[in-house]
C-alpha cells in the first residue's frame, strides 16, 4: 500500500474515535520522568491536537525526579519512608521550584505556534490555579511525613468551567490547605481524584512504570477491575506514592467510581497517546469496569459493521453474498462480538422450527483477531442457543472451513439431510460441503 493510501486509511479509521472523543473529558497523569524525556515536546504537540479536536483535557504532572535532582544540587539528602517522600521544611522549596519549572515548561510548549510545526495555527489556552486542597499524609510507621499530603478536595466546578471555555487545565502535584500550607501530593492520586470528581470518560496514566506486563514481559492489553485487584500488592495497597502499584490501585478506584476507562501507557513510545486513543486496539493496558469485548444480539446498527467484516470474504467466494436488505430482514438471527464499538466477529443461526433444524451461517472472525478462540466462543454460544430453542440438528454449508467444523463434531452429509426449503437454494456451482451435527 502506498503512503498516500495508508494515510487516507489511517485518517478514515480514526474518524469514529474523533467523533467519540469530541467534548469528552480526559484526565492525563504524566510522571516527572516523562517531562524529562526526549519525546516530551511531541507529547505536548499531541495534547494540543487533542484540544483542537474538542477533547476536554486535564493534565496532572508529577515532579519526583526533578525534585530529587534539585535536592541533590542543594546537598539535601531526599528523605523517604519506603516509597513515600518525607517533605520537610528543607525540601519544600525544592518541591516548589521543581513544580514551578515544569508548569512553566508545559505552558511554554503549549504556547508554541511556529509555522511548519505541529503547533502552527494552534492557540491553546491553559488554566491552572488552586484547584486541589491537600491535607497532611500524617505519621506512617512512626515517621511524620510532614508536608507530604493527600488530596482533600478538588475544585470541580472551577475546573469544569475552564474546560467548557475550551482551555486545557494544568494541575500540579501540590495541594493547598485552609491554613495556607503547601502539601506535596502524588500526581497519581490527584489525577485519579480529578477524574472521579469530573466523571471523566478516561483517566490516562503515562509514566515509566505503570504499564502492566505479564510474566513473559508482554504488555497486558486489557483487564477488568476484578482481574486488576488480584494483581495488587497487599502490602502497599493503601500507600499513596508514585509506584506502579499505586497507579493500579488508583486506576481501580477511578474505574469503580464511574470513570469508564483507565489507560496505562508506556511513556517511551512516541505518539503512544494518539495510537491509544485513535486505533481500535491501542498500545497500552486498558482497565475497564466491564469486559472489553461483548457478545450481543445484533441490531440494525450493527449491519454496517457486519458488512465490513463479510464483504472481503464474499469477494473471495468464501461466503455467499448477502445484501444489506437481506441482513436487515435476518438481523435477529445474528450475534456479534463487539470491541470498542466495532464488530469484530459475527455468526447467524437460521432456524427451521418445524424440522427442529437450524443452520449456522456467516460465521466470521476479523483476521486481526483470529486464532484467539473467538470463533470457538461464538460457536459454543450459537450451539447453546440452538439447543435452548429446541433444535435437534445443526447444519452448515462450507467451501473452506470443513475441518474447523469437523473438529466441533460435525460430519459430512447429503443434500437430502437438510430442510427442503434450503435444498432449493443450494448452489451447485459453489459445490459447498454440507456438514451436520446432531445436538440431541
Ligand atoms: C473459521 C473462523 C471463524 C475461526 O475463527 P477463530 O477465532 O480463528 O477460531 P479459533 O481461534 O477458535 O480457532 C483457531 C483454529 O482454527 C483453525 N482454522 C482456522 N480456519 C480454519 C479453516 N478454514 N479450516 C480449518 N481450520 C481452521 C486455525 O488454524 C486454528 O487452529 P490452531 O490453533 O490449531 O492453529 C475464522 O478463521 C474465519 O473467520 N474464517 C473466515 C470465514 C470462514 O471461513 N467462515 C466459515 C464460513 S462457513
Amino acid at each position: 500500500m502506498d503512503s498516500k493510501q495508508s494515510f487516507i486509511d489511517c485518517f478514515r479509521n480514526a474518524a469514529p474515535y474523533i467523533h467519540a472523543h469530541h467534548g469528552r473529558t480526559f484526565v492525563l497523569q504524566i510522571g516527572g520522568d516523562v517531562v524529562a524525556s526526549e519525546t516530551f515536546t511531541h507529547l505536548i504537540h499531541d495534547l494540543a491536537l487533542l484540544n483542537s479536536l474538542a477533547v476536554k483535557l486535564v493534565i496532572v504532572f508529577g515532579a519526583r525526579p526533578q525534585i530529587d535532582a534539585l535536592l541533590k544540587e542543594r546537598n539535601v539528602t531526599p528523605q523517604y519512608n519506603g516509597a513515600l517522600r518525607v517533605t520537610d521544611e528543607a525540601s519544600i522549596s525544592s518541591v516548589k521550584q521543581a513544580v514551578g519549572d515544569i508548569k512553566i515548561q508545559i505552558e511554554a510548549l503549549l504556547s508554541m505556534g511556529l509555522p511548519n510545526s505541529p503547533m502552527a495555527e494552534s492557540s491553546v489556552k491553559i488554566a491552572s490555579g488552586n484547584y486541589v486542597t491537600g491535607r497532611p499524609y500524617g505519621i506512617v510507621k512512626g515517621v511524620d511525613l510532614d508536608l507530604t499530603g493527600k488530596v482533600r478536595s478538588i475544585e470541580k466546578n472551577t475546573i469544569n468551567a475552564r474546560l467548557d471555555a475550551g482551555e486545557i487545565v494544568l494541575i500540579s502535584p501540590l495541594g493547598y490547605s485552609v491554613t495556607g500550607e503547601i502539601f506535596n501530593l502524588s500526581s497519581i492520586e490527584v489525577a485519579s481524584q480529578v477524574a472521579i470528581d469530573l466523571s471523566a470518560e478516561k483517566l490516562i496514566m503515562l509514566n515509566n512504570a505503570s504499564v502492566l506486563k505479564n510474566e513473559a514481559g508482554e504488555v497486558i492489553r486489557q483487564l477488568t477491575c476484578e482481574e486488576a485487584k488480584s494483581k495488587l500488592d497487599p502490602v502497599t495497597v493503601n500507600q499513596i506514592d508514585e509506584t506502579p502499584s499505586t497507579a493500579l490501585a488508583f486506576g481501580i478506584k477511578a474505574c469503580e467510581a464511574g470513570v469508564k476507562r483507565v489507560h496505562y501507557l508506556d511513556q517511551s513510545i512516541d505518539g503512544g497517546i494518539l495510537q491509544e486513543l485513535f486505533t481500535r486496539d491501542g498500545i497500552g493496558t486498558l482497565l475497564s469496569g466491564t469486559p472489553f469485548d461483548t457478545i450481543q444480539q445484533a441490531t440494525v446498527h450493527d449491519i454496517g459493521g457486519i458488512l465490513e467484516l463479510i464483504e472481503p470474504l464474499e469477494e473471495q467466494g468464501i461466503l455467499v453474498k448477502r445484501s444489506r436488505e437481506k441482513l436487515e430482514i435476518d438481523i435477529n438471527d445474528y450475534i456479534v462480538l463487539v470491541r470498542d464499538g466495532s464488530v469484530i466477529a459475527c455468526a447467524a443461526l437460521h432456524q427451521y422450527p418445524d424440522e427442529k433444524v437450524a443452520e449456522i451461517a456467516c460465521m466470521v472472525v476479523h483476521p486481526d483477531y483470529q486464532k484467539q478462540e473467538k470463533g470457538e466462543v461464538l460457536y459454543e454460544l450459537i450451539e447453546a442457543l440452538a439447543k435452548k430453542e429446541g433444535m435437534e440438528t445443526l447444519f452448515l454449508l462450507t467451501t473452506q472451513t470443513l475441518h474447523w467444523f469437523i473438529e466441533k463434531g460435525f460430519v459430512e452429509a447429503k443434500i437430502e439431510d437438510i430442510p427442503v426449503e434450503k435444498q432449493t437454494l443450494y448452489n451447485y456451482q459453489r459445490n459447498s460441503k454440507i456438514l451436520i451435527k446432531n445436538l440431541s
